[in-house]
């Protein structure tokens, strides 16, 4: 639950040259400035804490906000389907070329507008309406993507669902296998909105050829963990890899398809034109922007403290008395269960958004109602660390705990934090 405006500061306060297209947007539309600032605000003086959010670059800002905005591309480099486009090629050749040497990919599509368009895309290249496709059940972490009643996936396809482990809450190969026996699926999903460790994608591959069938990669999550290294690849285990661009990857809001030569021309007509229009030039500038901060030792370093931030945030929230689903993380994201502290998830999500820490509940594997999913891509690129972690697993439980006046209390404790680190 986002911080209620009545908490953000008032955006007339806010320093008016903290952008100058800001101040031209203020002269002439007013209104939608007012929502600019006031969001510009409410990010520079809450906690960020969203395992999905992260803050881009201004570099990154300034390629979204260019001229390439104005350009219609439909097609490919060399063969767009508008004339006009040679310098917007130009960019969409250095985003692929950037990609395909930082993830080690022969082929890279950096065309889908979300991560949801990038497995639409995967699943119209290798599959049919009908097939069977086994992914993680949405109760234990799956995306709407992986099979919801709600989305295209469930309705077009037969899905299947592996879980975890009720004991460990790690992944339970041994029934991604028996699954696989049992339904013989065309293709396998791995990947998941709230899984806090590394997939073994060695051990998915395995599994996948033992029955024929193709192995998808929705690494939308730990993209920007795999560039850095940090994170094992699925690039040379999956017949194609899902991401997005605007998590850990700290690039803008998109998504990307990495796949093998051999799968190159079907996974680009699965994007164009079988389930996408015109590609939108100023996001892939931009993703191109994220994709050479992401190959710098500086962008390495950082992926190293979000992943350690996060582990000091787990231990942290532990010893306050939150059960950490699978014990800790690998990763930038943390899987809590408020439930030892007496609280359900959308209870304590809203006490700790009223003391301006903003994060998201998520299903609980075999656990009672609903846990609480964070991450530290955000408050790391703001330049906080382990001692900083340690002050927010404290401000969590003084959060949950408050009433009243004490909120408001940590609310400034929390604004105090924030203000100290500004993301801009
Ligand atoms: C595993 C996974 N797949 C797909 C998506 C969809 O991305 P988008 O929201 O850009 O459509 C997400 C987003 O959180 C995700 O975590």
């Amino acid at each position: 639950m986002p911080v209620s405006s009545s908490e953000a500061p008032p955006a007339s306060t806010l320093p008016s040259a903290t952008s100058p297209d800001v101040d031209v947007l203020r002269r002439q539309d007013p209104e939608i400035a007012e929502v600019v600032l006031g969001e510009m605000g409410r990010q520079a003086d809450s906690l960020q804490l969203i395992a999905a959010e992260n803050f881009t670059s201004p570099a990154v800002l300034a390629a979204l906000g260019s001229q390439l905005a104005n350009k219609y591309a439909e097609g490919y480099p060399g063969a767009r389907h508008h004339g006009g486009c040679e310098l917007v090629d130009a960019a969409e050749r250095i985003a692929v070329e950037r990609a395909t040497a930082l993830f080690g990919a022969e082929h890279a599509n950096v065309q889908p507008h979300s991560g949801s368009s990038a497995v639409l895309a995967a699943y119209a290249a290798l599959l049919r309406p009908g097939d069977t496709v086994l992914a993680m059940g949405l109760a234990f972490g799956g995306h709407l993507t992986h099979g919801s009643p709600a989305n295209f996936s469930g309705r077009w396809f037969e899905f299947v669902s592996y879980g975890v482990d009720a004991e460990t809450g790690l992944l339970d190969y041994d029934q991604v296998r028996r699954l696989a026996r049992e339904d013989r699926p065309k293709a396998i999903v791995c990947g998941s909105i709230s899984y806090p460790r590394h997939p073994d994608y060695a051990a998915f591959r395995e599994i996948a050829d033992e029955v024929g069938a193709y192995l998808i990669a929705d690494a939308a999550h730990p993209m920007g963990l795999i560039a850095a290294g940090v994170a094992p690849s699925p690039v040379p285990y999956a017949d194609v890899v899902c991401a997005t661009t605007h998590k850990v990857l700290r690039g803008p809001r998109g998504g990307m398809l990495l796949c093998g030569s051999h799968l190159a021309e079907r996974i680009d007509r699965a994007v164009f034109p079988f389930t996408q229009g015109g590609a939108q030039m100023h996001t892939i500038a931009a993703k191109a922007v994220a994709f050479g901060e992401a190959s710098t030792p500086a962008f390495a370093a950082y992926a190293r403290r979000v992943v350690a931030n996060a582990t000091v945030l787990a231990e942290g929230l532990a010893a306050e008395g939150f059960s950490i689903t699978t014990g800790g993380t690998d990763t930038h994201l943390i899987t809590a269960d408020p439930g030892p502290l007496g609280l359900d998830g959308r209870t304590a999500r809203g006490r700790l958004a009223a003391a301006g820490m903003v994060l998201d509940t998520c299903a609980l594997p075999y656990g009672d109602g609903r846990g609480l999913r964070l991450g530290t891509a955000a408050v790391t690129t703001q330049g906080m660390g382990e001692a900083e972690m340690a002050r927010i697993a404290g401000l969590f439980t003084a959060a949950l705990r408050a009433e009243g006046d004490d909120t408001r209390r940590v609310r400034e404790e929390v604004r105090e934090l924030a203000g100290r680190f500004p993301p801009y």
